[in-house]
């Protein structure tokens, strides 16, 4: 057999990665690809090496201001106003900076500021199937999940209703940032929503620093620990991290779950008729077509694992999307099963990058599923292939038409 080659850019690899996962879980688990990364596989690997701390996060921010230098000057603008706010992205700093802004925002995202959520998600869900309920069909991705997850970071947040769909239209501008496919144009263009956006939260804090409300913005306003506080340009950079980090993973949650429900009748059929295997179906969900199939990493160290020595400094790609279906460590992976046992999965990552948003996005899949199950037994796949996005890092259905009631 040929030696396995992995390209990250192939069509064929987005609309089913797994047979090459298997393929180098077996014959090479440290794998490099012709662009020059290096990929990480096997479960154990992934879930060790998140946790190992001479790992640390990969630069973009300076990649993408290194890129300034090709764009013409006052053509397309500079892309600083971009990289500074993603400087301070928790998922792209180490600590001690980590440790810091991750312990203040901590203290803002509580549990129990999640859950108060849970009404307004169940609610939000509604109005969105209402509006579409009298036309017998839905597109997933765009007329629940998208708009969805938007409105839940912007309701936590508090942003108001009016601004809703600007805020909409800058997080799907900026939504690609963290996918290496952009061209010049693309991240000039992120540039200048970036602005808009940090334009809008600058008043937006501003009108909140007069008139506190019960809000995650009063909150990031107020909240202090032994006397450090976030500056303003922190809280900015975190406003627009949420909405990066939220928005797509949380649409591809929902596409992805009603994609292997639908295809999976009789897993959709469990689920109906006990609508408490919910939990444990978002679960297998995550498992089964992780949103996030890839995070990076940075050796700090020249590293060797499995024979392989990848020098300090080298781009790295764990592969949460093949770490969850490692057969060594989940029985039958490829199996799709929502009542699945002991069901550790590294979708929302591990280490002190864990997922902050995890407990948020499981309650907007929990209802969003659960409503469609519940008020569409019969809801179909229209049929024909589908589009996944072109993108590395997440993995999710371009658009996903479903017939309510055939
Ligand atoms: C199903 C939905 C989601 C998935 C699968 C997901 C997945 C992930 C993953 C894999 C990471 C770690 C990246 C790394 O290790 O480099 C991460 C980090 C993060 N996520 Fe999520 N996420 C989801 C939803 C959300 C939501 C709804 C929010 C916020 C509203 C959010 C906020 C964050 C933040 C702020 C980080 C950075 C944490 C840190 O570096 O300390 N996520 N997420």
């Amino acid at each position: 057999m040929n030696p396995v080659k992995l390209n990250l850019f192939d069509p064929a690899f987005h609309a089913d990665p797994y047979p090459v996962y298997t393929r180098l879980r077996e014959e090479e688990p440290v794998h490099r690809t012709v662009m020059g990364a290096w990929v990480i596989t096997r479960y154990a690997d992934v879930k060790v090496l998140l946790r190992d701390n001479t790992f640390g996060v990969f630069d973009i921010p300076t990649r993408i201001e290194r890129k300034s230098q090709f764009l013409e000057r006052n053509k397309t603008g500079e892309l600083r106003t971009l990289a500074q706010a993603m400087r301070r992205w928790l998922m792209l700093c180490d600590p001690p900076d980590h440790t810091r802004l991750r312990g203040l925002v901590n203290r803002s995202f509580t549990p129990s500021a999640v859950e108060a959520l849970r009404p307004r998600v169940q609610e939000m869900v509604d109005q969105l199937i209402a509006r579409v309920r009298d036309t017998g069909k839905m597109e997933i991705v765009g007329e629940l999940a998208c708009p969805l997850a938007v409105t839940m970071i912007a309701s936590m947040l508090g942003v108001p209703e009016e601004a809703h769909a600007s805020v909409t239209r800058w997080a799907d501008g900026l939504s690609r940032v963290l996918d290496p496919l952009r061209s010049l144009e693309q991240y000039a263009e992120m540039n200048r929503v970036a602005q808009e956006f940090l334009e809008y939260f600058r008043q937006l804090f501003a009108e909140r620093r007069r008139n506190p409300q019960n809000d995650l913005i009063s909150s990031l306003i107020a909240v202090t620990d032994q006397g450090d506080k976030l500056t303003e340009d922190e809280m900015l950079s975190v406003c627009m991290l949420l909405f990066i980090a939220g928005e797509k993973t949380t649409v591809n949650l929902i596409s992805n779950g009603v994609l292997a429900l639908l295809r999976h009748r009789d897993e959709f059929e469990r689920l109906k008729q006990d609508p408490a295997l919910i939990r444990g179906a978002i679960d297998e969900i995550l498992r089964y077509d992780s949103p996030v199939q890839l995070n990076t990493r940075v050796p700090k160290k020249d590293f060797t694992l499995h024979g392989k020595t990848i020098p300090a400094g080298d781009l790295i790609y764990f592969s949460l999307g093949s770490a969850n279906r490692d057969p060594s460590q989940f029985p039958d992976p490829d199996k799709f099963d929502i009542t699945r046992k002991e069901n550790r999965h590294l979708a929302f990552s591990g280490g002190i990058h864990y997922c902050l948003g995890a407990a948020l996005a499981l309650i907007e899949g929990q209802l969003a599923i659960s409503t469609l199950a519940r008020e569409f037994p019969k809801m179909e796949l229209v049929p024909g292939t589908i589009d996944w996005q072109k993108e590395i890092i997440f993995r999710g259905p371009q658009t996903l038409p479903v017939l309510l009631n055939p």
